[in-house]
């Protein structure tokens, strides 16, 4: 039998969409999440679930003594960046050390193979766009700080362990499972499409548009808006790969889209207006990020399918509409 494959953070938004990519193409896949801001409703048929957090060392080991994994894939981790410059305690000790753990764990078992959950806020203010991965990394919140630190983690544990690694640094991860299925569910949410749709719904107040007096062609933040099914299938490559390839990775669709151009889009898929309110700029928010992502398509073949803003809004309102959780 397949040997199965660990995904940490698997009942979260990239994480279950992940999950139930792998096991619909035949991966046996164990799913251990804690449930602080996972759903264990998000977990696809077919998957095992384990109710394990990863502060839990000797939970990790029993976990690696009870599977033989092939590899894992790591999502778990806080990420909301306005919370880890407030408390980033809670970021440090969730995110860095809860990685230590699992790598502790998967040595302990022999297990050398990981895909990790990065994300392009490890570049911190753009020098140039669009970033590639040889942008220089200069996070300017401790969310961004911990997602860096674990990519150098990684390279180290590579030369002294032979530790095999691909850390995906995704952009605006967006959009919904195309059958409606799963989709994105965060208390509190933040993000800028859940929320757009949520107002146009009338289920929030107005959607606040944090500046528009931004250098950009309408003054509002542009940002790369990637649909979490092409996440999705990256990590399935990214695991066929580990073998040739250690390093990092975009993941990104290269087109920037401005929170202008987001409610429009969202208020041409919905056919409803969407209440808006200027207010100021929010700290911490750069100006431009959008990705070259060449390397993951010459690396891994990937190439994402969602290119259109509006398909990907589409997703995410079919679920908006009839969400499960
Ligand atoms: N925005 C608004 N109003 C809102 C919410 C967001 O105008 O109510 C704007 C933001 O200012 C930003 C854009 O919409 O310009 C997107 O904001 P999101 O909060 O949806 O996402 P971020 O760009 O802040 O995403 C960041 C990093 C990711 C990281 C993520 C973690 O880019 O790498 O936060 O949640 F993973």
């Amino acid at each position: 039998m397949a040997q199965p494959i660990l995904i940490t953070g698997g009942a979260g938004y990239i994480g279950s969409h992940t999950a139930r990519h792998l096991t619909a193409n035949g991966a046996k896949c164990v799913i251990a999440d804690n449930l602080v801001y996972g759903h264990r409703e998000a977990v696809p048929i077919g998957a095992v679930f384990e109710l394990v957090d990863l502060a839990d060392r000797a939970a990790l080991k029993a976990l690696f003594g009870k599977y033989n994994f092939a590899a894992v894939v790591h999502f778990a981790a806080f990420a909301y960046v306005g919370e880890s410059v407030t408390d980033p305690q809670k970021y440090y000790a969730n995110n860095l050390i809860g990685t230590l753990n699992l790598l502790e764990a998967m040595l302990g078992a022999g297990v050398k193979k990981i895909v990790f959950s990065s994300t392009c806020a490890t570049y911190g203010e753009p020098q140039y766009t669009p970033i590639d991965e040889a942008h220089p990394q200069h996070p300017i919140n401790p969310y961004g700080v911990t997602k860096l630190a674990i990519e150098r983690v990684f390279a180290d544990y590579e030369k002294a362990y032979g530790l095999r690694h691909i850390s995906l640094r995704y952009f605006n991860a967006a959009g919904a499972a195309a059958d409606s299925a799963i989709g994105e569910s965060h208390t509190p949410e933040t993000h800028l499409i859940p929320l757009v749709l949520k107002a146009i719904k009338g289920e929030t107040p107005p959607i606040k548009i944090f500046g528009t007096d931004y250098d950009t062609p309408d003054g509002t933040c542009v940002r790369d808006y990637i649909h979490v099914e092409d996440l999705a299938v990256a990590h399935q490559l990214a695991l066929e790969k580990l073998g040739s390839f250690c390093g990092c990775l975009n993941l990104a669709t290269g087109v920037g889209t401005s929170v202008r151009e987001v409610i429009a889009a969202a208020e041409a898929v919905t056919g409803k207006r969407c209440p808006v309110e200027i207010a100021p700029r929010r700290a911490g928010d750069p100006a431009k990020l959008y990705a070259a992502a060449d390397k993951a398509r010459e690396i891994l073949g990937w190439q994402p399918r969602y290119t259109e803003i509006k398909e990907t809004i589409r997703t995410a309102w079919n679920w908006e509409q009839n969400r499960k959780f």
